[in-house]
């Protein structure tokens, strides 16, 4: 399928049935898709999105032809079960209850020894009921978030996880830091690449999306990755946050400024729409 077709089935997600990120995932996309979704190239070969998260674009896309990665174990873990099997994923689901006691619980459930369903279903429960939809682990790698006060939140969305699962179909995922795709990606293909953002105050550092959070030198390195990927031909877009060093490291290439409401603050006050950059090289 081309980039183009892609692009237009987009547009019409109630025909096709477009699935929804089915996790809470900080710095998702779905606020600014339209941006994305202009600043596309026509036409592309295969998909890539080495920083996967909540996989906003993926998911409007619905590219044949992808490949996903993240570094995070859990939440690949949890994708692969989905389009292996979805059905188990969702029986387990069913089983969970909203009360906090429940919630630690199964927050205290070591995940190495659950079933794959089971671990999926556990990170789609804690992802849902947890508070603000945070993914956040201890020095161990132990979730440590607590609980969230939602008002009947949905923990299982059996129609939305049938068609997540359809869009994974034969989609290949994998745990790796965003170097990988290097060793895959080939001219033509497309690399939609969504970092932790720079911060853009002392106050909005929220990069601790791992044990390990991401520094200005993986931002370097991650600039080194988006020109070589520039000049094997390949399709290469960005998104980070709207600071002064990503006009100077990415000068020679297409920088869009857009305005986007995030909710990565912990202070309310200090929430609100900040701005950001789509790089391209197209
Ligand atoms: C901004 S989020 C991506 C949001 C996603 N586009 C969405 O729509 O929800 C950044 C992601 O990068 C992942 N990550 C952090 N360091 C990484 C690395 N070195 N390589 C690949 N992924 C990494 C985090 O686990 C997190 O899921």
């Amino acid at each position: 399928m081309s980039g183009a077709q892609q692009k237009v089935i987009s547009l019409y997600p109630a025909i096709i049935g477009t699935p929804k990120p089915f996790l809470k995932w900080v710095g998702g996309k779905r606020q600014v898709m339209p941006h994305l979704i202009a600043a596309l190239p026509g036409n592309f070969n295969r998909y890539f999105e080495p920083f996967l998260g909540g996989g906003a674009l993926f998911f409007e896309l619905q590219p044949v032809r992808a490949f996903l990665s993240d570094t995070n174990d859990e939440l690949i873990g949890t994708y692969a079960a989905i389009r292996d099997n979805v059905g188990g994923v969702i029986r387990h689901l069913k089983r969970h209850r909203y009360t906090e006691d429940y919630y630690y619980q199964m927050r205290d459930r070591n995940p190495a020894r659950l079933s794959p369903e089971g671990r999926a279903a556990r990170m789609i429960y804690l992802n849902r009921t947890g508070f603000n939809g945070l993914y956040r682990v201890n020095s161990k790698g132990q979730f440590n978030v607590p609980f969230g006060r939602h008002s009947n939140p949905c923990i299982c969305n059996d129609d939305n996880l049938r068609l997540v699962a359809a869009s994974l179909a034969g989609v290949a995922l994998r745990i790796a830091s965003f170097e990988h795709v290097l060793e895959f990606a080939r001219k033509g293909d497309l690399i939609y690449m969504d970092p932790p953002y720079i911060p853009l105050s002392q106050t909005s550092n929220f990069v601790a999306y791992q044990k390990h959070g991401f520094g200005m030198d993986n931002q370097e390195a991650l600039a080194e990755v988006f020109e070589k990927l520039d000049r094997r031909g390949c399709y290469v877009m960005l998104s980070n946050s709207d600071v002064p060093w990503m006009k100077r490291r990415y000068a020679g290439f297409r920088i869009r400024r857009i305005r986007a409401a995030r909710c990565v603050n912990s202070k309310a006050s200090a929430r609100g729409p900040v701005g950001e950059v789509i790089v391209t090289n197209f």
